[in-house]
């Protein structure tokens, strides 16, 4: 049986290509998106959410508006990666459906409560609406079967500060509340994301397909390819390309092609150069007796990268096949 998620999300370059393997992967069956803010105001975010399920043929996903800013401090966008409008310059029809009428903290404490143990949160922006939604009902914690997370960093930099990765990093208040819930946490930082370039080869693979949900991921990648090599976040972008949320749907997915680790995560909150920053205790060094954590170390991204392309080349399909 497909396994039943929520996407929380702030679309985003990364988000589309995500949220696109995710539809293209009959393995899950995706119950709603929620909005985020993140890389872009949570209004481009909903906007942005209803387009790219429009131009994929999913008008049926609901889409649920979330956290307009983090829980305490002021929201920091990442437009220099994703664009003004979060999908690196590249239009997008405005959306004929409109969002449902319920906040996404509201709509996951509703589906977390109708469903117990059944629904996965794939977290691919910043960790505010969980957070909003376990202050709402603390007992969903217990009903979660996992919070899948994008963020983190272990033994690597970060991507929004030296020790911080951005989801994390844009407010940690709320991702320290996750993480000390009790909530099962699958972290997929950047541990594992940096290690997962889709090549040219793979970006021509969805080229060669000629779909309109493929053309327009690619048409947005390149902003986000050249805006990348820019910043010198690696010097490997200048022939492949990086879409970080893509490996949290693909644990999902294809668990075996990842190295996991538990581990006790800490959220630094209070430093002054390192908030966000995922403080990993591998060894019980301050007396953690049990994991909180489920922490992705390595991937066969060569793999991933590949299933990626053959998943984005079938969507089409994949979409009429539920749409029969
Ligand atoms: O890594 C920076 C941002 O791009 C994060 O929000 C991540 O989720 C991706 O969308
Ligand atoms: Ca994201």
């Amino acid at each position: 049986m497909a396994e039943r998620v929520i996407i929380d999300t702030d679309p985003g370059v990364d988000d589309l290509a995500a949220i696109y393997l995710a539809l293209a992967s009959p393995e899950l069956h995706i119950e709603a998106l929620t909005t985020v803010h993140g890389n872009i105001e949570v209004e481009t975010a909903t906007h942005n959410a209803l387009s790219l399920l429009e131009l994929a043929g999913r008008t049926d996903i609901p889409v649920y508006r979330g956290a307009s800013k983090p829980l305490i401090r002021k929201p920091h966008f990442a437009k220099h990666i994703h664009g003004n409008n979060g999908f690196g310059g590249v239009e997008v029809p405005d959306p004929t459906v409109s969002e449902a009428g319920e906040y996404a903290a509201m709509e996951i404490v509703r589906l977390c409560n109708e469903a117990p143990n059944d629904i996965t949160i794939l977290a691919i922006g910043p960790l505010t609406n969980v957070a909003l939604a376990l202050s709402i009902d603390p007992g969903i914690a217990q009903k979660v079967k996992r919070v899948i997370v994008m963020g983190g960093a272990v033994r690597c930099a970060g991507n929004y500060s030296p020790v911080a990765s951005f989801n994390l990093a844009a407010d940690p208040e709320a991702a320290r509340a996750v993480y000390d819930s009790g909530v099962p946490v699958v972290q997929v930082g950047l541990d594992v994301c940096t290690k997962v370039r889709i090549s040219p080869e793979n970006l021509e693979r969805i080229r060669d397909t000629n779909t309109r949900p493929g053309a327009f991921l690619l048409e947005a990648a390149e902003f986000r390819r050249k805006a990348y090599v820019a910043a010198q976040q690696s010097s490997e972008t200048e022939t492949g390309v990086f879409f970080n949320d893509v490996p949290a749907v693909a644990y999902a997915l294809w668990p075996k092609l990842f190295k996991a680790v538990p581990a006790f995560v800490s959220i630094e909150t209070a430093g002054e150069h390192t908030a966000g920053q995922t403080v990993t205790e591998f060894t019980g060094q301050w007396g953690h007796s049990e994991p909180n954590t489920t922490i992705l170390m390595d991937v066969d991204g060569e793999s991933l990268a590949r299933r990626f392309a053959e998943r984005i080349s079938t969507l089409e399909t994949r979409v009429a096949e539920v749409q029969k």
